[in-house]
């Protein structure tokens, strides 16, 4: 691997993409996960892959020292939240263990990790940088552990806090999808889908995710130590999924609103939203465009009408 290279850690829908933003600019890029990614997330030309398992501190250490990345993302998991819910100790130590091997491998490269807006209890209907943190849930906990962690231990460490992130992903690609994605597949097969209303947060296309994330890593120093990106609009999870209905052409009586109390989205705080005063600052991402999900369904609705 070349000295300018970039190490992704984590194969699934955020580090794919990741991993595909920053070949397509001909960049040498290594994802590394414990198995391969999905059939369905093509890493792209010029990714390579590698096996690793980021809570082993030896196999860590193996190969940043033989890949000499100048850059790592740290995007893993356990990412599912009501997962991390019911795991909250194996969630917290992979978490924490994998920060805490990656910034003790990787020298002075840069890390990047991609955090979450679970780390506010969701009683603020926004949370800038500067909003005081206080982890929702255990999936929050664990990855506010991680974020200290790597602040704590990393010398050029960047933790980029993200909101919901929403793109194509197929039916059967096998876990639980985006809630874009779950929503769409649901709707064109003419089901019904029961969403919160009283859940809310500020959706991000994954390419949004990966754009920022490219930009950040290739910025100049010295960086704020944390960073937010959410979209540009605050929406309900059902009028989310009603402007998806919309959008894809089903009837708009198959969003059927609810409460999340009782539905997978329990452990989530009201407000998963997220707002940034620095972002639109730095001049290695102020340019960005982050769409908002008006234009977010419109660029996705041919991937699930075609390819399902
Ligand atoms: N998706 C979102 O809306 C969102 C929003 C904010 C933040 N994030 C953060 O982004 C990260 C990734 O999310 P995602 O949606 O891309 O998750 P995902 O699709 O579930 O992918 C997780 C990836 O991490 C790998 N992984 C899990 N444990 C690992 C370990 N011990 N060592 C190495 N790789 C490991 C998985 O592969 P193996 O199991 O094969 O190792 C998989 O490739 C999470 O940390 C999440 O907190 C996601």
């Amino acid at each position: 691997m070349s000295a300018g290279s970039t190490l992704v850690v984590g194969g699934g829908f955020v580090g794919t993409a990741v991993a595909r933003r920053l070949a397509a600019a001909g960049e040498s890029v290594t994802v590394a996960s414990r198995r391969r990614p999905a059939a369905h997330l093509p890493v792209g030309d010029g990714v390579r892959w590698d096996a690793l398992d980021a809570t082993d501190p030896g196999a860590c250490r193996r190969l940043v020292t033989r890949l000499k990345p100048r850059r790592v993302v740290l995007v893993h998991g356990p990412s599912d939240v009501t997962w991390c819910e019911e795991h909250p100790g194996q969630a917290l130590r992979a978490h924490t263990a994998a920060a805490a091997n990656l910034s003790s491998a990787a020298g002075d490269a840069r890390l990047l990790m991609i955090s979450t807006d679970n780390v506010f209890d969701g009683s603020r209907p926004d949370n800038a940088e500067d909003s005081p943190v206080s982890p929702a849930n255990a999936y929050g906990h664990a990855k506010l552990c991680a974020e200290e962690t790597l602040l704590g231990g990393a010398a050029d460490a960047v933790v980029l806090r993200v909101s919901l992130v929403y793109g194509h992903e197929p039916p059967d690609a096998g876990k639980w999808l985006n809630f874009f994605a779950v929503c769409a597949h649901r709707l064109l097969r003419g089901e019904t889908v029961a969403v919160p209303d009283d859940q809310w947060t500020t959706p991000v296309l994954v390419d949004d995710v990966a754009e920022v994330t490219a930009a950040v890593l290739h910025a100049g120093t010295p960086l704020p130590p944390v960073l937010h990106l959410g979209g540009p609009d605050r929406v309900s999870r059902a009028a989310w999924a009603s402007l998806v209905a919309g959008t894809l052409g089903a009837p708009p009586h198959l969003v059927a609103p609810t409460s999340r109390a009782g539905t997978r989205y329990a452990s989530r705080p009201e407000n998963t939203c997220l707002t940034s005063s620095l972002l639109g600052r730095l001049p290695a991402t102020k340019a960005i465009a982050v769409r908002g999900v008006h234009e977010g369904a419109r660029s996705l609705a041919a991937a699930f009408t075609t390819a399902g």
